[in-house]
């Protein structure tokens, strides 16, 4: 089953967020085949918009957390919290959060392991910048990422790893990568991860793309048995773009 991550990011009120929650449900009713659906609302709205899809197969992410569990971390929210609230899974290292508020390679290693820990699906960002990319240097830059994300991280057998291959240059640009781009990163990162996670199966790890998906691009990537899925910035909060990605995932699941 292929992923679709939903990254609303800082562009909805609660209210803004349960009706395209709403929608969301009401797009997956009576359909036998539908995808891994994971809405990423701002933390206000994490518990309003658990209720409301509680009972269906939409689940729930945070676009970030700390490492530690509780403690006198003002502003920081923990994934024991998170669990509370309803998350399943939650974006972590996300190029905005790099570049915006300094989060760095270590952070996101210490935000793994503690996500993991408490049973959250990690949803790992990765990605270089355009200028790493004109200076042949995508594939180094994303390993360095990877390698410094992955210290010490042991698998459970049922842990899951997501990756976002969101090159920077790509997101919020209208710009995206091919999808033959797309599909050359993820077969090194695949290679990188599994060689770091010695021992877990291929299928505790999936990769996805993002960077300007819209309704028009996102067959073209999910077609590809390399693009386990999507990270949908943008698109996401556009209810017609989203639910024509959305008809694009079930297209290609079917
Ligand atoms: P975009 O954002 O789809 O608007 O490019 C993707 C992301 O930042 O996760």
């Amino acid at each position: 089953m292929k992923h679709v991550i939903a990254n609303w990011k800082m562009h909805l009120t609660i209210r803004e967020s349960l009706a395209l929650g709403r929608a969301v449900m009401l797009a997956g009713k009576g359909k036998s085949v539908f995808p891994n659906v994971v809405l990423c609302p701002s933390f206000p709205a994490l518990a309003d918009v658990h209720k409301l899809i509680s009972k269906s197969r939409v689940r729930l992410g945070a676009q970030d957390v700390f490492w530690q569990d509780t403690g006198a971390f003002t502003g920081e929210v923990s994934p024991r919290q998170l669990k509370d609230a309803g998350c399943t899974h939650v974006i972590i290292g996300h190029s905005e959060r790099r570049s915006i508020l300094g989060v760095t390679d270590e952070m996101v290693n210490k935000k793994l392991l503690s996500a993991l820990g408490a049973g959250l699906i990690p949803i790992v960002c990765v990605g270089e910048s355009k200028s790493d990319r004109a200076a042949g240097k995508a594939k180094a830059v994303v390993e360095r990422q990877i390698n410094a994300a992955l210290q010490t991280v042991k698998l459970k057998p049922r842990d899951l790893i997501l990756f976002a291959y969101e090159p920077v240059w790509a997101i919020g640009t209208g710009v995206a990568a091919t999808p033959a781009d797309a599909v050359d990163m993820h077969a090194h990162i695949r290679v990188v991860a599994a060689s770091l996670l010695n021992g877990s199966k291929a299928k505790q790890l999936a990769l996805l793309y993002g960077g300007s998906v819209d309704e028009k691009n996102a067959y073209a990537f999910l077609r590809e048995g390399e693009v386990d899925g999507v990270l949908v910035g943008g698109a996401s909060v556009k209810w017609r773009s989203f639910e024509g990605i959305l008809k694009a995932v079930m297209e290609v699941t079917e």
